[in-house]
């Protein structure tokens, strides 16, 4: 395989395509339109600067995966792919849209995956034209720095695009694992009701948004607080997940928390808007409530 489209220049697109460049695809990239797609790139570029800085690669190596990277303003370019990767907006009718088209353009031999955090591989597979080169991966965010990523077969995906999609994972970087399709596959399965209680108990006055972050930073060894990384993956995409889990699942233990929907409604998506739970605007986060 030696190249590769994405669609959805966000946080989590951006971040495939810098280490699809950096293990040797080209990468086309696009969003809604070409100026967010260039953001894109130019993101990538500050990225693997650092990485220069950082004496961790040197600019010749930098120069060249950037050089890899084409943001596109339409999809056809994509037909060249051997492999589609979808990073779209989590809401089901975004992603059909997008299937449908792709899968109008796709390679004959190309596959085409979703990086859904939770849709259903399956229910997504019914907009393509042939299922049996669909499926899920789901890379973990920041995408260069996690190292899994799940591999998500429909009812219809194929052995060989499975076994090329976990090749994928696997030249990129990451340990591949292999996951039934069923609501949010598993790890965001476990991570969903945690961040949610943290939202309840936030609510509730329970501690303070430092203290929730502080207390589960220190008393169990997390990386980061649940807050803190509320504010990473972005408020609305968890909003999103909460409600495929309550829906698919049938179960009203994943209502989302009220202030988590407050802060949706007002826009205050997380650290990508530049204010969620906490404000990024300044040198440091400031809690807002
Ligand atoms: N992108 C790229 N590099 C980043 C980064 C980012 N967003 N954030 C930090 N880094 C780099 C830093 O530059 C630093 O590099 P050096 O060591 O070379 O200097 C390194 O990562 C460590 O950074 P920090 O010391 O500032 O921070 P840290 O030690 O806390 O590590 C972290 C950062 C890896 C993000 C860590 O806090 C962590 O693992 N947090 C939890 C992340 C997590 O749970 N991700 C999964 C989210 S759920 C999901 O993705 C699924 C879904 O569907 C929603
Ligand atoms: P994001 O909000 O940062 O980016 C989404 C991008 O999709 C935006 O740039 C938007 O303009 C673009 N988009 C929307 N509609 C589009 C369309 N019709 N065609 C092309 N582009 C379109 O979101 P993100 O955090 O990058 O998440 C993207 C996907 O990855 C979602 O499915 C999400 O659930 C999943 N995911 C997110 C995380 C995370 O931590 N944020 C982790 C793993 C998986």
């Amino acid at each position: 395989m030696r190249s590769i489209g994405i669609i959805g220049s966000g946080q989590m697109g951006v971040g495939i395509a810098q280490v699809s460049a950096q293990a040797g695809y080209h990468v086309y990239l696009s969003d809604m339109n070409l100026e967010i797609a260039e953001k894109g790139k130019a993101f990538v570029g500050k990225q693997l600067n650092r990485l220069v800085e950082k004496e961790k690669i040197d600019q010749q190596t930098a120069d060249t995966a950037l050089s890899r990277i084409e943001p596109i303003d339409r999809m056809d370019p994509m037909a060249a792919a051997d492999m589609i990767v979808e990073a779209a907006t989590e809401r089901e009718e975004v992603k059909r849209q997008i299937f449908a088209a792709a899968s109008e353009i796709l390679g004959h031999q190309a596959i085409l995956a979703s990086n859904t955090s939770s849709i259903s591989i399956t229910r997504l597979a019914q907009s393509v034209k042939d299922p049996s080169r669909f499926i899920g991966v789901h890379f973990f965010n920041p995408v260069p720095l996690m190292g899994l990523v799940e591999v998500i077969r429909g009812l219809a995906t194929s052995d060989q695009t499975a076994a090329t999609a976990t090749d994928f994972a696997k030249a990129v970087g990451k340990q591949p694992v292999l996951v039934k399709d069923s609501p949010c596959f598993v790890v965001n399965r476990i991570l969903l009701p945690m961040l949610n209680e943290a939202f309840f108990a936030l609510g509730e006055g329970t501690a303070s948004m430092e203290d929730i972050d502080r207390g589960v930073q220190l008393g169990l060894g997390h990386p980061m607080g649940p807050i803190t990384l509320a504010d990473m993956i972005g408020l609305d995409t968890l909003m999103e997940i909460l409600a495929v889990l309550q829906n698919d699942f049938g179960d009203p233990k994943y209502r989302p928390a009220p202030i988590l929907r407050k802060y949706v409604e007002a826009g205050w998506l997380g650290r990508k808007t530049g204010k969620g739970f906490y404000d990024y605007s300044g040198e440091a986060p400031v809690p807002t409530m």
